[in-house]
């Protein structure tokens, strides 16, 4: 069984303050929702003030980066084990990332391992270009980014996977349910190659990419889609409220894989 995850992925917005208001608005609310593992991902200085916010609820809180090395002379980065004092969850590899930070699928497999080893739940996120998209390639692109950035030990872990298209991030222009659940089963398919049938099913792989209370029900109705990693409207709570909602009304636990 598959328990539906809805991250929401503040990016680089608000201030700690801001931040404190925000999950004020929308942390009973949250707390009282059932059968959604629900986690909101706020920039590394509000992480502190948030988990104690969040504190005997069921809310979860997740780092939206890491860096590999356990510590030292790396100025400006924040090291695994500093974050799984603070979060349980944290995103690698998005696209962001990969765009304006230069970052390598080896670097960002060397990131999953960091954070598999220092205790941290990783959200790894890939997906493909408008322009690989639009010359059939979304396939193959996934393929490469799972091949440079996973081992079969990840999975075993229990690596949590985001395919955010680019195109749809940010764009108003969301995938179609049906084109994500093909895709989302796909990737399951190379999880199973990987590893096992257990192992695919249990695996967890999210949606994200412009997705909104209005289209959420859409993407959670599909039975391979585990839930959403949400952006802009993670940082509206009536929105993120209404997603995490719909998702444990509609989605329920998951069971089974086309890879089975
Ligand atoms: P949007 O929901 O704003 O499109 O962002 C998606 C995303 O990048 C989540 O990581």
């Amino acid at each position: 069984m598959r328990v539906p995850i809805i991250a929401g992925n503040w990016k680089m917005n608000t201030t700690v303050s801001e931040a404190v208001e925000l999950v004020n608005e929308m942390r009973q609310g949250l707390d009282e929702i059932d059968n959604v593992d629900k986690v909101i991902c706020p920039p590394f200085i509000s992480l502190a003030a948030v988990r104690e916010l969040i504190k005997g609820s069921s809310v979860k809180l997740g780092a939206q980066n890491i860096y590999f090395e356990e510590k030292g002379a790396y100025t400006g980065e924040i090291a695994p084990l500093m974050l799984a004092e603070l979060c349980e969850y944290v995103i690698i590899g998005h696209s962001e990332r990969r765009q304006y930070f230069n970052e390598t699928g080896e670097i960002i497999n060397r990131k999953v391992q960091a954070a598999l080893k220092a205790g941290l739940k990783p959200i790894l996120c890939i997906g493909e270009r408008l322009e690989e998209n639009e010359a059939g390639r979304t396939e193959e692109v996934i393929s490469q980014q799972l091949k440079a950035s996973t081992t079969r030990k990840y999975y075993q872990s229990g690596l949590i996977i985001a395919y955010e298209p680019v195109w749809a991030i940010g764009t108003g222009m969301a995938a179609t349910g049906k084109q994500v659940n093909k895709t989302i089963g796909f990737i399951r398919q190379i999880i199973y190659q990987k590893c096992c049938t257990r192992v695919a099913q249990e695996t967890r792989i999210l949606y994200g990419g412009s997705v909104t209370a209005d289209n959420i029900a859409e993407f959670i109705s599909q039975p391979e889609i585990d839930g959403a990693l949400v952006g802009g409207a993670s940082l509206k709570a009536d929105q993120f409220l209404s997603i995490v909602k719909q998702t444990s009304e509609i989605g329920g636990l998951k069971e089974g894989a086309s890879s089975s």
